[in-house]
């Protein structure tokens, strides 16, 4: 096989309930230095989500469409076997600050020692230092104003589902009055 067909494919995986800004700040980072992205949603069905699987998926589809070399899927077990099936020699990882280090380290040292996968870690923008799905979900559920940090179809969606979920309640506690 010549250089030039070589293709140099990264994974970025994670959890991406929803995608926020500082995903999409390291999924196009990561298309710039890659031929391909595979952005992987891990599947944990004991971990409860606000947004499905698929819902993810298609979110991140929409918000990745424009850059043309990033394709979307989902895995469960471990990311090295699904790296190793797709002949996929990388994980990049965005690291928003000195506290994330620790973990992804030994996550990093550990998927390199079980099947050889290397693990490229890419400072966040400052601006998203601070920036979580978690925190982004529990201050929307409270009113606050998220949208500079998430893309504006995830925002909507996002106010979409919780609204949802507060008629849902209402509806269960007027069922039971
Ligand atoms: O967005 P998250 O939840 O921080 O992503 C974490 C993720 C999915 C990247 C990590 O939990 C993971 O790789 N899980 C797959 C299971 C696995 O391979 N575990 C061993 C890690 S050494």
């Amino acid at each position: 096989m010549s250089a030039e067909s070589i293709v140099r494919r990264a994974v970025c995986p994670g959890s991406f309930d929803p995608v926020t800004n500082g995903h999409l700040d390291i999924i196009s980072r990561a298309a710039d230095l890659y031929d391909e992205i595979v952005v992987a949603v891990l599947v944990n069905k004991s971990k409860s989500s606000l947004f499905t699987v698929e819902e993810r998926i298609s979110l991140l589809t929409e918000v990745t469409q424009s850059y043309g070399n990033v394709r979307v899927d989902s895995f469960h077990g471990l990311l090295v076997e699904y790296c190793r099936a797709r002949q996929i020699p990388v994980i990049v990882k965005g690291l928003r600050a000195v506290s994330d280090f620790d973990y992804e380290l030994q996550m990093a040292q550990m998927n390199r020692g079980l099947a050889g996968v290397d693990t490229l870690f890419m400072p966040t923008n400052p601006e998203y230092s601070f920036l979580a799905s978690s925190l982004v979900k529990e201050i929307a559920t409270y009113g606050g104003d998220v949208s500079s940090l998430l893309p504006e179809l995830v925002h909507k969606r996002l106010l979409e589902r919780l609204e949802e979920q507060t008629r849902a309640r209402r509806a269960d506690s007027g069922q039971l009055r």
